[in-house]
């Protein structure tokens, strides 16, 4: 981590009119990252695969960054993880560069094609249709993945784009063992999957659900990520590939042309920043409501002493702002690129103090009492890996198809499912999508369009220690990394960050979701008084990755979810 992390925040918030006391805080801040361990000196991947993260490994050891690692490390994933993400869908990659001190973000989100319009999903009975929304080509966005890894490569790592992507074209080409969420989700998914041959044909064996620890292959997917190797993004969004995907697309029913694949671009965004008690929080801007969420969210809590709070008194705030911040989502958020938003005003420490004081010290506000709109959620799939390199860069990616094995659809010969992203639109004012998420205007699906998203890759960086975080769940990707953050900043390790129990709240429905260990009998009786409802006893969800470094100590730790359900991942340090 270079001096100029922490330095430029400073400088950013104060401007030339920084005060006598900034500048001694400047100084302070110089003197204390003049230290000798301006660079960790080890590296550490958290992912959810531990092929992903061995790639990642060996991109290392072989002279690349972290960001050539998060090319490696995300492109395996697509092969080895395609229920959670893949070349066929979406994702968010933020940045740390040592070497300048800049944070950038990544958004390879995808797009609405050109022919979107609202009656391609509603139904003749006037209702969003459902299956249309999140099954088959109707419900795929313009990929994004392809572009970022091609833009990553030119633009950020050292290493050709052909090297980092061959680890992944050597396991989709070898195979590797299936394993228990692999196996669930394509048994889960079978009847969709069974409607396109293709499809049937990329992950069932013999016409059934692999079995767990037989060898799946992907060489179509191999190819075609050679293709990207060799080409770059023209060898998926233009040309041969790109027209035979626009033809089976059209063929069952999609919209897609060959001008919204040439026309598909990632987009740097500067990354949305925040103080919290003097840890400094990087994280991601809109089309994700992740950062403003969490932003909120932390700005109101910033006006307590959690520490000294009990659990319940604790809990109870910190729902109260989930619920705050989760309205406000439903209600503004959109793709910053077509939607005005209040973000400076969501933001802001005085907004914050209104909502703050709007909070009952020992009463649940029911949601009902706040203007506005609605949500609830479904956590399904998505994957997200943190990378620290021995340099101190840094790399948090949340990526994904949306949907368990996204649309279903796989176009023929290409070896990926196509994403079923549109379905992260409001496809109707005022009815749930699949995650029973509900909005308006700001995040109508329109041409061009991204859809809202909750994906939160985040930074958490502190006088001494730095964390990387970020998490699959739907909707509850914003509340599973505010109490990340929170428990990081209380000095919880990495593991110990990824293991924490959850629970969440999102304005609507007006429920607290508690994992099962979440709270105990008395400080469920004590919420419960306070006027929450708490849905306790409910299933785990996860897969947080954390890595984080030590500048004081050195230390550096790897950690990752080690929830059965979700199937613990893969954390090193090498
Ligand atoms: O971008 C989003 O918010 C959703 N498409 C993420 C989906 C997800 O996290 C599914 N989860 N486990």
């Amino acid at each position: 981590m270079s001096a100029a992390l922490l330095r430029t925040p400073w400088r950013r918030r104060r401007g030339l009119a920084a005060s006598l006391a900034g500048l001694v805080l400047l100084s302070a801040c110089t003197l204390a990252l003049a230290a000798p361990d301006t660079r960790p000196g080890k590296a550490a991947i958290a992912s959810a695969h531990p092929l992903a993260t061995e790639a990642g490994l060996e991109i290392l050891a072989q002279g690349g960054n972290a960001f050539d690692a998060a090319i490696a490390v995300g492109a395996v994933l697509s092969v080895v993880e395609p229920q959670s993400s893949g070349i066929g869908g979406g994702g968010f990659f933020l940045l740390h560069r040592a070497a300048d001190g800049q944070d950038l973000f990544l958004d390879a989100r995808e797009t609405a094609p050109a022919g979107t319009r609202t009656e391609l999903w509603i139904g003749a009975d006037g209702k969003l249709d459902r299956d249309k929304s999140v099954n088959g080509p109707l419900s795929a966005g313009i990929p994004g993945e392809p572009a970022a890894y091609a833009w990553l490569a030119e633009h950020q790592g050292k290493l050709p784009l052909a090297t980092s992507l061959a680890p992944a074209i050597r396991v989709a080409r070898e195979g590797f063992p299936a394993y228990g969420r692999l196996v669930s989700a394509i048994g889960q998914r079978r009847p969709v999957l069974e409607r396109w041959p293709a499809s049937a044909g990329l992950y069932l064996i013999d016409g059934q659900v692999p079995a767990e620890g037989q060898r799946v292959r992907f060489p179509d997917l191999a190819a075609t990520l050679e293709r990207i190797a060799k080409d770059g993004d023209a060898g998926f969004y233009r040309g041969a590939f790109a027209a035979s995907m626009v033809q089976a697309v059209r063929a069952a029913g999609g919209t897609w042309t060959e001008r919204d694949l040439a026309d598909y671009r990632v987009k740097t965004r500067t990354p949305l920043t925040l103080d919290y008690r003097g840890w400094r929080i990087v994280t991601a801007p809109p089309p994700s409501s992740g950062g403003i969420a969490l932003s909120e969210m932390l700005n109101i809590l910033s006006g307590y002493d959690l520490s000294r709070l009990d659990r319940v008194r604790r809990t109870h705030l910190t729902i109260e702002a989930m619920r705050r911040a989760y309205r406000d989502r439903a209600e503004y958020l959109g793709d910053p690129d077509y939607v005005t938003m209040p973000v400076a005003e969501l933001t802001s420490p005085l907004y914050a103090a209104g909502l703050r004081a709007s909070i009952h010290p020992e009463k649940a506000t029911p949601s009902a009492l706040l203007p506005g709109y609605a949500p609830p959620v479904e956590p399904t799939h998505t994957t997200h890996y943190s990378i620290l390199d021995a340099d101190g860069n840094l790399a948090a990616v949340t990526k994904t198809v949306n949907l368990t094995l996204g649309s279903g659809f796989v176009v023929p010969g290409s070896g990926f499912v196509l994403n079923n992203e549109m379905d992260d639109f409001a496809l109707r004012p005022g009815e749930p999508n699949a995650f029973g998420l509900i909005g308006g205007d700001a995040n109508a699906p329109k041409p061009g369009r991204r859809p809202l998203s909750s994906m939160t890759p985040s930074f958490v960086i502190g006088a001494d220690r730095i964390g990387v975080i970020g998490t699959p769940g739907g909707s509850r990707i914003i509340t599973m990394v505010l109490e990340g953050i929170l428990a990081f900043v209380d000095g919880d390790a990495p593991a110990k960050v990824a293991a924490n129990p959850r629970f969440h709240h999102q304005y609507l429905p007006d429920v607290v979701s508690a994992e099962p260990n979440a709270f105990s009998a008395e400080e469920r009786r004590a919420l419960e008084a306070m006027g929450h409802t708490v849905n306790a006893g409910e299933r785990t969800w996860g897969l947080m990755n954390v890595v984080s470094w030590d500048r004081r100590s050195g230390a550096v730790e790897a950690g990752s979810d080690p929830r059965g359900s979700a199937g613990s991942g893969s954390a090193a340090v090498r």
